[in-house]
């Protein structure tokens, strides 16, 4: 297991540029099943995640070849229908793929997806659209069989607005007879842009980023190629990285509209933001300001960034609460953060941070992804070494960061071990 060696107080400074969306990827990659053809990706994130996600695309049978950043999935000769649990195992969106896999083949075998273990993450709301279109779900040895004769358009509600589920139902009916309407669907932007690539490639989806989308169903699907937008809660990581230490940074990124609930607290805890075509500059004060935060489906305040927003109100001025809605065990970091000197107490959703005025580097142990990068983000002000082992994690969805942090001026390595 690898650890990133961090010696804090370093005020970052300069600029970098935000990788590819890591949970756009992942669906968009599932998509290129439809395609019995070749579909060209751009801009997908060279992490953990992308790499088991293709490497399942090649059990399948498809052809992927890797040209300067250009990622070609060839799908024509797809011959296997099933996940093997110990490739499902390796992250939870793999269950993605069966929504792909079902929309092209009408069949599908997997098991019970892995992931960070941040609390219950069943598939009960995946399992019943894909019911509702007709599909017939048997479970047998740990494994899930879907069948169908037909995919038929329905109407379905999400009790949540499940992300990933309403992926799901939008790859399984791209092929029904009819039109397949979600309602209550989630609206995440990496939704808009699944959607953008299907219907580049000649899918009919109309509603994408709205709580109502509506897929009328097509024949066949053609090659296109495809940019994958960029990674906003990479965005958000690297603007909070800045911020914790006081910094000055600039990030190269177009979609600023993605991540405003995170520019608003940043302005909140004190940061000045400007935004210019493709850039935005965040100036950080000398001592960030407490800030409350609700975290809530898009355009809410992301889940996936209660962690890192919690780590740079560690040293803020005041008493900072945080209510985590979406997630029931999301705060397994905390208890890595106290043993740097942080003052957060939990009970339930809530999490209380006392601001302190020093936090001192030590040996954590990153618990997930996000968690993990909170602790990298203390790491960068705490006084002496820190040493965040367990970074397998954060490699799961973070694209070079260190080298990123490295480029604003933080003193970070790996050390392999
Ligand atoms: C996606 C993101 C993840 C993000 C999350 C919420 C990807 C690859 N991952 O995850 O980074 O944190 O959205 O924005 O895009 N739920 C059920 N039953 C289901 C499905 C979900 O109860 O069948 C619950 C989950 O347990 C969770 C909530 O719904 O409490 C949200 O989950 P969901 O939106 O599905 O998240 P993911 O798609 O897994």
């Amino acid at each position: 297991m690898s650890s990133y060696i961090i010696e804090g107080g370093k005020k970052l400074e300069g600029e970098v540029t935000v990788s590819g969306s890591k949970n756009a990827s992942l669906p968009i990659i599932a998509a290129t099943i439809l395609n019995p053809g070749i579909t060209r990706l751009y801009n997908i994130p060279n992490i953990h995640d992308t790499q088991i996600t293709l490497e399942i695309l090649k059990y399948l049978g498809c052809k992927i070849k890797k040209i300067n950043g250009k990622i070609e999935i060839d799908s024509k000769n797809i011959t296997k229908k099933e996940i093997p649990e110990h490739l499902m195992s390796q992250m939870r969106s793999t269950v993605i793929l069966a929504g792909a896999i079902i929309g092209r083949f009408k069949e599908a075998k997997f098991s019970y997806p892995g992931g960070c273990d941040i609390g219950a993450r069943p598939i009960d709301l995946h399992l019943a659209a894909f019911k509702k279109l007709g599909i017939n779900i048997i479970e047998d040895a740990g494994y899930i069989i879907c069948k169908a004769d037909e995919i038929k358009g329905e109407n379905i509600n999400l009790d949540f607005p499940s992300v990933g589920a309403t992926e799901n139902i939008i790859l399984a009916s791209i092929f029904a007879e009819g039109v397949t309407q979600i309602t209550n669907a989630a609206m995440e932007p990496e939704i808009v842009d699944l959607a953008k690539c299907l219907n580049k490639m000649g899918a009919k989806i109309e509603g994408a980023g709205t709580n109502i989308i509506k897929i009328t169903g097509v024949k066949k699907l053609k090659d296109i190629s495809y940019k994958v937008m960029e990674d906003r809660i990479e965005a958000g990581t690297l603007l909070c990285a800045g911020a914790i230490t006081g910094g000055n940074i600039c990030i190269n990124y177009s979609t600023p509209e993605h991540i405003t609930p995170i520019l608003n607290k940043l302005e909140e805890a004190g940061c000045k933001i400007n935004i210019n075509t493709g850039k935005v500059y965040m100036q950080a004060p000398k001592k960030l300001k407490a800030v409350d935060i609700k975290t809530m489906p898009y355009p809410g305040f992301p889940t996936d960034m209660q962690s890192i927003f919690a780590s740079i109100l560690t040293t803020a001025k005041g008493t900072s609460v945080i209510i985590e809605n979406i997630f029931e065990n999301r705060y397994r970091y905390v208890s890595e953060l106290k043993k740097m000197g942080a003052k957060i107490t939990t009970e339930g959703k809530t999490a209380i941070i006392k601001g302190v005025r020093k936090l001192s580097g030590t040996k954590v142990k990153s618990t997930d992804l996000r968690g993990g990068a909170s602790m990298v983000l203390v790491g960068l002000i705490a006084k002496g070494t820190t040493t965040v082992t367990n970074i397998e994690h954060i490699l799961r969805g973070y694209e070079g960061l260190e080298k990123k942090l490295k480029k604003l001026g933080a003193q970070i390595y790996i050390d392999e071990d």
